[in-house]
């Protein structure tokens, strides 16, 4: 996959599997605009050690005008947007608890980042990509979604909105020759993933590798292939899809 002369956006990607798509854009040719609201310099370097020219914006993606502006300084870099992938997400920081036990506000702010947060970064960036005549959205949903995940209700009804997101806008954009679709994870091996199992971890690996036809933990280069292709002028007529990356857990 080929991505030379082409302009990519990674939401969210100070760290963990957003870090790991820039650079695989990187190395296959895009220049590469990330943004998160924490700091994205580590990121940056992973770009240009891969030759590829990258930048940053500090970008809170429930806001209009942060990812307007993120949407205008990337314009203004690199003159053209052709990819951005919807990675940025409250999921490390949650509270995974029975339902009756979630607290209220952090319901609304998984709502507002996981879901709200793609819709402002879809807005931002699709005026350009209808005036190229093309483009490629990429959003990350989750295996939770599909497969039902308990103890994490907030997390799971905001990844299932993110695909209801992906069809309707699909169905909007599509006769501007841009695609929209979503990647959804099983568990991977990550920072967050770390941060919500805590001493649980091995145990949730455990019963995550029972419901997998390929039994071996995911890993952030098991998920990028999908982001790629989807992504990518491979890809030409497959829009408003989730495809899932779960080592065949759940099988549609
Ligand atoms: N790791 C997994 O097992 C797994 C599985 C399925 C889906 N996912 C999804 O993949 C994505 C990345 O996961 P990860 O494991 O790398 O987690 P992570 O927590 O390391 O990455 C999420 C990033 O989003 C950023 N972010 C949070 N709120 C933001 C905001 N308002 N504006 C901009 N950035 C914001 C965070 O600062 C963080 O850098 C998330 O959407 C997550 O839900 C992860």
């Amino acid at each position: 996959m080929d991505f030379t002369g082409k302009v990519a956006i990674i939401t969210g990607a100070s760290r963990g599997l957003g870090r790991h798509y820039a650079r695989e854009f990187a190395k296959r040719g895009a220049s590469v605009a990330v943004n998160d609201v924490r700091d994205c310099s580590e990121t940056v370097q992973a770009i240009e050690a891969e030759g590829a020219a990258g930048m940053m914006t500090e970008t809170d993606v429930t806001s209009a005008d942060s990812a307007r502006a993120m949407a205008d300084a990337v314009l203004e870099r690199f003159g053209r947007i052709d990819v951005l992938v919807n990675n940025a997400g409250l999921y490390g920081s949650l509270n995974f608890r029975p339902f009756e036990k979630l607290d209220e506000a952090e319901w609304d702010k998984v709502m507002n980042v996981n879901v709200k947060g793609i819709w402002q970064c879809c807005k931002a960036v699709l005026p350009a990509m209808k005036q190229q005549g093309s483009g490629s959205i990429v959003n990350i949903s989750s295996l939770a979604a599909t497969y039902g995940m308990p103890n994490g209700l907030h997390y799971t009804a905001s990844k299932a909105a993110v695909i209801g997101l992906t069809r309707g806008l699909a169905r909007e954009v599509g006769r501007y020759n841009i695609r929209v679709n979503a990647v959804a994870p099983n568990v991977v091996n990550t920072d967050a993933t770390a941060e919500v199992f805590g001493d649980k971890r091995d145990k949730v690996i455990e019963v995550t590798l029972s419901q997998q036809a390929i039994r071996r933990p995911l890993e952030t280069a098991d998920i990028v292939g999908a982001v790629l292709f989807l992504a990518s002028d491979l890809n030409h007529m497959t829009t408003g899809q989730t495809l899932m990356v779960d080592g065949g857990t759940v099988m549609l």
